[in-house]
């Protein structure tokens, strides 16, 4: 049984994982505009992990014979100056998701929620991971954005990204 606190957090995190999606998604769609086909299908496997992210919780509520009601999606950004501010925003972003799973992690502590502590370590590490991505990812184009070949060998190489459920894994 999850606590009303946790359920609640977990709630939140749900609809802030939605969000991300849809921002995600929205980066993918102004990276096409960009004539930027690679990053923007980056960014759509990116949008497709976040709403993995979002279910992940939604099987964990279920399971532990919570319940789960979906809220409003907030409206998300739909202009960059430049696919460096995308990365740079990206980065930003993840590190404030990174701060939400800590403090989920901190409320599993104190009600001594073992089973929620052990299922939050899989998105600890997941943030790890989306955190360096968009950070080398963001180091990559500052040294190449005014480099035409440069940025057409990026778009090669983010355009060959597939989509993998991560979260299905050990789940
Ligand atoms: Fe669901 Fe990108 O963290």
């Amino acid at each position: 049984m999850l606590s009303k606190k946790i359920e609640k957090a977990i709630n939140d995190q749900i609809n802030a994982e939605f969000w991300s999606a849809h921002l995600y998604l929205s980066m993918s769609a102004w990276l096409s505009e960009q004539n930027l086909p690679g990053f923007s299908n980056w960014m759509y496997i990116q949008y497709k992990e976040e709403d993995t992210h979002a279910l992940k919780f939604f099987r964990y509520v279920n399971e532990r014979g919570g319940r789960v009601t979906l809220q409003p999606i907030a409206e998300v950004p739909s202009e960059w100056k430049s696919a460096v501010d995308v990365f740079q925003q990206t980065l930003d972003h993840e590190r404030v998701v990174t701060s939400r799973i800590y403090k989920i992690m901190e409320i599993a502590l104190e009600e001594k929620d073992y089973g929620t502590v052990n299922f939050l370590q899989w998105y600890i590490n997941e943030q790890v991971e989306e955190e360096a991505t968009a950070e080398d990812y963001l180091n990559k184009l500052k040294m190449i954005e005014k480099d035409p070949s440069g940025m057409y060998a990026m778009d090669k190489e983010l355009g060959a990204r597939v989509f993998v459920d991560a979260t299905l894994k050990g789940a």
